[in-house]
């Protein structure tokens, strides 16, 4: 890839992807494409950014066109709790943009990443070590359009030969941008609210388990798989990926160790509780680590010193 077009760049991936393609790729080489205004205007302070829907599949196609992108990189999606509030704007949203996605992809021959989730799994899924091809029943609409996401981008390799590649994310924990709408969002939330609160209320379950990455492994892997030989990979749409996994339980008692006026209560959220216990305890990687050589850098420790780090300097700088 030369020229890289990032769809949904003011999200949390998107935050820090632009500028960790950019680093990869070139500064002038990476176009920031985002729906809302005010964001548009936050990216352009940093890279190419452009105002763009990408439900609008001319609009989306004029701007390939334009800029001259090989590679496209789409991030647009409901995540999974915000996605049960109202499942059929879900629908619309993170397939639209997906569907549009693949036909400019196949139409104006570029590759593209679509991110997976652990969300494509679902109860019947086996929890522990959960393998790279098993059940996919997932119990939200998130999940359902990234299991069709998965198909179709099968789909369009073998019958038009797009270069499509995914990762299914765990959780993501970064310092950039705040998630919002996901059920590991509180894996973020915690740091920002015990540095500015010493206190922190949580919705998900004590003891659910649920896979998780610090943001740094989760675009190293990103651009890992693109650049990856293509004549080894047996997988395309997705890759589990995994680098550490615990309950809320866990952190809170690893943040205490650090903090120990840490306080912490739990207001279960139903529609969380449920989705975090449907998804994965973790899961098996050995397929990415097998195909692309993935090796994960940070671990639980690792990432807790650095995030409380980063999040205390943004929070006395009044960023949060
Ligand atoms: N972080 C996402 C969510 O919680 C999962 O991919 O919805």
């Amino acid at each position: 890839m030369k020229r890289i077009l990032v769809v949904g760049a003011g999200g949390q991936i998107g935050t820090e992807l632009v500028p960790f393609l950019q680093k990869n790729y070139g500064e002038d080489n990476v176009i920031a494409a985002e729906v809302r205004p005010e964001v548009v205007e936050r990216l352009s302070e940093n890279s190419m950014a452009i105002q763009l829907d990408a439900l609008d599949f001319n609009g989306y196609g004029e701007a390939i066109k334009k800029y001259n992108i090989d590679g496209i990189y789409n991030l647009v999606a409901l995540l999974s709790a915000k996605g049960e509030l109202n499942p059929e704007l879900a629908w619309k949203i993170n397939m639209g943009a997906l569907m549009n996605s693949l036909n400019l992809a196949k139409e104006l021959n570029c590759a593209l990443f679509t991110p997976s989730s652990i969300g494509a799994f679902g109860n019947s899924t086996p929890h522990y070590k959960t393998p790279q091809d098993t059940v996919m029943r997932p119990d939200t609409v998130y999940g359902i359009c990234k299991v069709a996401g998965e198909l179709l981008g099968d789909y369009y390799h073998r019958r038009y030969g797009v270069d499509t590649r995914s990762v299914r994310f765990p959780g993501i924990i970064s310092n950039g941008c705040l998630p919002g709408g996901g059920t590991t969002d509180y894996a973020v939330e915690v740091f920002y609210e015990v540095i500015k609160n010493g206190r922190y209320t949580c919705e998900v379950p004590e003891d659910a388990y649920m896979d998780m990455i610090y943001m740094p492994d989760a675009l190293e892997a990103t651009v890992q798989l693109m650049e990856a030989d293509p004549s080894r990979l047996k997988h395309r749409n997705s890759f589990n990926i995994a680098s550490m996994s615990f309950t809320p339980e866990q952190i809170f008692n690893e943040i205490k160790k650090r903090i120990p006026s840490f306080t912490w209560d739990y207001k279960i959220d139903p529609v969380k509780a449920n989705i975090a216990n449907s998804w994965p305890d973790c899961l098996d990687d050995t397929c990415a680590r097998e195909e692309w050589d993935w090796n994960p850098k940070w671990g639980l420790q690792e990432m807790i010193t650095d995030m409380l780090k980063v999040c205390e300097e943004k929070v006395k700088a009044g960023l949060y």
